[in-house]
């Protein structure tokens, strides 16, 4: 039996994302801006995509711009906002734990002069909105803070920090919500957001295609310059398949939306639950109530490395994560657990699951079966 617990990282893409795919590779292979009848088919591939993608989070169609995925998009906003904003001031507020495609992009503002804070977190990656509270002054320009954090599933408090930016146009608030998008609802025109980063490939569509939401009252600059395409905002010939097998994606996943959550969130609970009853000397990292995403749930082994049990787990066929796919190739330490104040046990025996609605409880029957057997071997060779 295979069993995919990655899908933080990646998903597998519905059977129906396949074939639209495959369809625009095959036979609508135009480029929309092109007059005739085959370019035209390929931009009402485009347009279609685009309404769906915009009912989903109640936006209008020219509130949504298409990316190569979420890194660009989080690029995108983050410099374009600083940038459409320096005149006003140059502080942005952030969080410890937000993803690298946003923490490395205020790194470089930092070096062209922004003063960046860095909100801390509590111990299960949450922020205070007191702390948010000291640093949110007359000089701030941007907030960026994530929905739900990739590594321990937590969900950031994004309403009660809209309620700060509310009705000050100076400060533009941009939510990366890759993680939450297709798990959690989300509508960033009645919260209060301003810019919001999706991808496509963490909700079963193809990889390299994303979305930024920009809503219509905020003007940034592009990064991209060149034919004008996407309303001026992202230049380049669209990724037709790639925006078609996103529609279809975003199509299926809000269809029979709350059952589809509620099912992944219960065979995770299962998943949790039959950890703690069987296995000892374990920390739940995330929250295990709705502060926590339906998907994910991060957990530490004491007295193992997480990276063992990953590749002891990978025999049996069952793929989990020791933190995010980004940096868990690195070497170093996962910031996030780092910034949650985990110790350094906690930290190297930390593991990510992270369930789509293609899991099953027999599954994680198997799971647990094995996550028994393989603690049990590692922690005896240990003591060795
Ligand atoms: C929270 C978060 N933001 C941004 C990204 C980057 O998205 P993409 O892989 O589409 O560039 C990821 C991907 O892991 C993520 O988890």
């Amino acid at each position: 039996m295979l069993v995919y617990l990655d899908n933080s990282a990646t998903t597998q893409p519905y059977k129906e994302v396949t074939h639209t795919v495959a369809e625009c590779f095959e036979e609508n292979y135009g480029n929309p801006s092109s007059l005739h009848r085959m370019g035209i088919k390929a931009e009402k591939a485009v347009k279609a995509a685009r309404k769906i993608i915009s009912a989903s989070l109640r936006a209008e169609e020219n509130e949504i711009i298409f990316t190569s995925g979420g890194t660009e998009s989080n690029n995108m906003a983050v410099l374009g906002a600083a940038d459409a904003l320096k005149r006003y001031g140059h502080r942005i507020i952030t969080s410890s734990v937000e993803h690298p495609a946003i923490i490395n992009v205020c790194k470089a503002l930092e070096e062209k002069g922004f003063d960046v804070r860095y909100l801390n977190v509590d111990d299960k990656g949450r922020i205070d909105i007191n702390e948010f509270n000291e640093y949110y002054n007359d000089n701030t320009i941007l907030i960026s803070v994530m929905h739900v954090n990739n590594e321990m599933g937590t969900i950031q408090p994004i309403e009660e920090i809209a309620r700060y930016k509310k009705k000050n146009e100076k400060v533009f608030f941009h939510v990366d919500a890759v993680q939450s998008y297709g798990k959690i609802e989300i509508f960033p025109g009645n919260t209060g957001i301003d810019l919001l980063s999706v991808s496509a490939h963490k909700l079963h569509g193809p990889k390299g295609v994303g979305g930024l939401y920009i809503n219509r009252n905020v003007n940034i600059p592009p990064l991209l310059f060149g034919g004008q395409q996407e309303n001026m905002f992202r230049s380049g010939t669209e990724n037709v398949p790639g925006i078609a097998g996103f529609g279809k994606a975003v199509e299926i996943t809000f269809s029979d939306f709350q059952n589809r959550i509620e099912r992944i969130r219960k065979v995770k609970e299962y998943l949790t639950e039959g950890i703690k009853d069987t296995i000892k000397d374990v920390r739940i990292n995330s929250y295990e109530d709705q502060r926590c995403a339906p998907h994910i749930v991060n957990i530490s082994f004491l007295g193992i490395r997480g990276e063992v049990l990953l590749h002891m787990l990978e025999q049996a066929d069952i793929y989990i994560s020791t933190g995010s796919a980004c940096s868990s190739k690195k070497r170093s330490k996962s910031h996030v657990l780092k910034a949650a104040g985990l110790s350094d046990a906690e930290i190297d025996g930390a593991v990510r699951f992270s369930l789509s609605e293609f899991n099953t409880i027999e599954e994680m029957e198997y799971v647990l079966e094995h996550l028994k057997a393989s603690v049990y071997r590692i922690r005896k060779i240990m003591r060795k």
